[in-house]
């Protein structure tokens, strides 16, 4: 099915969603949201450098295919409501130090990140703004720069990180909920945020050092001689940080459910280390490493498990020592 739909420049401050990260999640929104109501906000380089629109073919899970053209933030004109960052969680404190000057305090700020710490690092370093974080099971990914995917529709949770963000959720949900897509508000956010970095905790980092789907982990030596460990080292880390109890067979369950349901599936941990891209391994397993050390446990499978998603990125970086030009 054809669409032609077309971003055109909205007005300022109606209903106006500022995108700042233009990858697979945030041109996914974009493409979803109604014509003319989002913008990317583009890596600053020179204040004055003229921001091209961002174009590329969208394709809904169901076959639909329509082009979208998006314009990139003019700070000077446009107002916008709401501000998500759907950058990769090591890029978003720093992106946000370059773009929160130019947007007004009372803006809310919703972090889309997968797993844990950076939207810790956000609401610590602007805690009288209102910063919101998201938890969202949809799926998109780009096969090429000029086309974005809706891989699998999910459904997307918002909630408050910081006191000033409580009142603006309803707001903020009922701005994105005109994307079409199923968004609910979370009075426990960082609860729900915990649960997905069982699951990612869980699956990704196999995916990515056995370079495998999501399926292929379940009978692999490595996932079956750790996995159990792994549920522990969680379960104890979550107790001490004041969350419900959950049991760690509950948990491998739980884990293991999730690998066969999306068997096929790649998961963003393998294929950012097949591109050669950083991998948010020290915000899945490595910050249940850096949690179990402030209260003085080891957590030795996730420590494995994060030091050969590290290693596996950076051999796949290095330059063969005989190749030409390597030095
Ligand atoms: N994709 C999904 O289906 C999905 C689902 C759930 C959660 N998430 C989470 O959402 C986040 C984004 O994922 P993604 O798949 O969309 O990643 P992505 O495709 O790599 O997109 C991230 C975008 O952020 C841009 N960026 C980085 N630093 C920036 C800066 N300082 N200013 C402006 N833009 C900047 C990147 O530009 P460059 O390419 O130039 O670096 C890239 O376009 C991740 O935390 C991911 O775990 C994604």
């Amino acid at each position: 099915m054809a669409d032609t739909r077309h971003q055109v420049q909205s007005g300022n401050g109606n209903g106006l969603t500022a995108i700042l990260g233009a990858g697979s999640l945030g041109r996914l929104w974009a493409a979803l949201l109604p014509t003319g109501t989002t913008t990317f906000i583009l890596r600053q380089h020179a204040p004055e450098e003229h921001k091209p629109d961002v174009t590329y073919r969208f394709q809904g899970c169901h076959g639909s295919q329509f082009p979208v053209t998006v314009p990139s933030m003019d700070w000077t004109t446009r107002h916008p409501d709401v501000l998500i960052a759907t950058t990769k969680a090591g890029d978003t404190l720093s992106a946000l130090e370059a773009t929160l000057p130019n947007l007004k305090p009372t803006v809310p700020v919703v972090l889309f990140q997968n797993g844990m710490g950076s939207q810790q690092a956000v609401a610590e370093r602007w805690p009288n703004r209102p910063i919101m974080a998201a938890s969202t099971t949809e799926g998109a990914n780009r096969p090429d720069n000029s086309t974005t995917v809706h891989a699998g529709r999910g459904e997307t949770w918002i909630g408050a990180l910081t006191p000033s963000a409580s009142p603006l959720v309803t707001g903020v949900a009922n701005q994105l909920k005109a994307s079409g897509l199923v968004i609910h508000e979370e009075p426990n956010i960082l609860r729900r945020l915990w649960g997905k970095l069982i699951i990612n905790a869980g699956i990704n980092p196999y995916t990515a050092i056995l370079d495998c789907a999501n399926g292929d982990i379940l009978d692999a030596p490595l996932f079956r001689e750790t996995i159990g460990q792994l549920c522990l080292e969680l379960a104890e880390v979550m107790h001490l940080e004041g969350l419900p109890p959950r049991s760690p067979e509950d948990m491998q369950s739980q884990i293991e459910a999730v690998a066969r349901s999306t068997a096929k599936n790649t998961s963003s941990m393998c294929s950012d280390v097949r591109r050669g891209k950083p991998t948010e391994i020290d915000y899945i397993n490595g910050f249940i490493v850096s949690r179990a050390r402030a209260h003085n446990l080891p957590a030795p499978v996730n420590q494995m498990l994060t030091e050969r998603v590290k290693l596996r990125t950076t051999k796949l970086h290095e330059p063969l020592s005989d190749s030409p030009g390597a030095t």
